[in-house]
């Protein structure tokens, strides 16, 4: 596949995902809750697209001892969930950067109706090639992304370049155990456009090599596997806005997808990892 099917793989699967602007405005309203009278309390509790929720974003935050002087890049940020919640809770500046334009401008929006727009910003790009220049931020943070990024060296490097000397990197993913095989990582491919699947192993002496030094590894298999069995659930709960929005057979072919994923968690295939790297200083 080419470096722009790849990359159009991952748009349209963004593009029409369960998880949008429109779903989080509906099931607001469907809950009674204005979006003018929105907070980031009430907004936190909706918009994260990934596993654990806002746990999942202390877990990042109280690795890297995050601060109110730092400037977070949160890299692959979706409709900015994590950037929110970070900058409402711990009072520091975010930015977000997401190649999915649509994810972008849901991002912005959700967070001008949270009144938060004057502490994040967000950017549509590629997280392999940046609009930073180097040296930029302190912190930088991602979570369930990376899956979707085909080349690691590139990504990481481009993420060491924007860190500045001492800064902290935190991130989760989607991880490979040696049990996975080819056609395993070809489904995936297919079904959840995941571009290049990497275990810990790998991650780590990618980290290494391009100007980290890994802190910390946590081993996120038996959470993950319980969450996303709930999360498998909660999709399924939201088939009939699915089907409105895009058609029985869209919704047939995810829920195929995701509950392969899903079942590679309780037989061991897949695992997921949460890393602190820090940023070595230039030598
Ligand atoms: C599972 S979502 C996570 C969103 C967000 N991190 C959160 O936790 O709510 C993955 C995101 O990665 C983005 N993405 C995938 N490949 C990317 C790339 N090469 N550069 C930037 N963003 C990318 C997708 O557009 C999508 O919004």
């Amino acid at each position: 596949m080419t470096q722009d099917k790849r990359t159009g793989a991952v748009l349209d699967y963004y593009n029409a995902h369960p998880i949008s602007e429109q779903q989080i405005l509906e099931k607001l309203q469907r809950d009674g809750l204005n979006s003018k009278d929105l907070t980031e309390d009430i907004l936190q509790n909706y918009d994260q697209d990934h596993y654990g929720g806002t746990d999942a974003n202390d877990a990042l935050a109280e690795l890297t001892g995050l601060r109110e002087s730092d400037h977070v890049l949160d890299v692959c940020c979706g409709l900015g969930g994590p950037s929110r919640y970070l900058a409402h809770k711990y009072d520091c500046r975010v930015t977000g950067i997401d190649l999915t334009e649509s994810r972008i401008v849901g991002a912005r929006r959700l967070t001008e109706m949270t009144r938060l727009d004057g502490r994040v910003d967000f950017q549509t790009g590629n997280a392999l090639s940046m609009p930073f220049e180097d040296a930029t931020f302190d912190v930088l943070i991602s979570q369930e992304a990376f899956c979707h990024i085909p080349d690691k060296g590139q990504l990481v490097a481009e993420c060491a370049r924007v860190t500045k000397p001492d800064g902290r990197f935190a991130f989760t993913d989607i991880l490979v155990t040696p049990r996975v095989t080819e056609d395993i990582r070809t489904r995936l491919l297919a079904g959840m456009a995941f571009q290049e699947l990497n275990s810990t192993e790998s991650y780590a002496a990618t980290l290494e090599r391009e100007g980290f030094e890994v802190v910390e590894v946590q081993n996120l298999a038996e959470p993950w596997r319980i969450i996303l069995s709930e999360r498998l659930k909660m999709y399924r709960g939201l088939k009939d806005q699915t089907v409105e929005r895009y058609g029985q057979a869209h919704f047939d072919k995810w829920d195929s997808a995701y509950s392969f994923f899903v079942g590679l968690y309780e037989t061991g295939e897949l695992s997921g990892g949460r890393f602190l790297a820090r940023r070595r200083p230039a030598t």
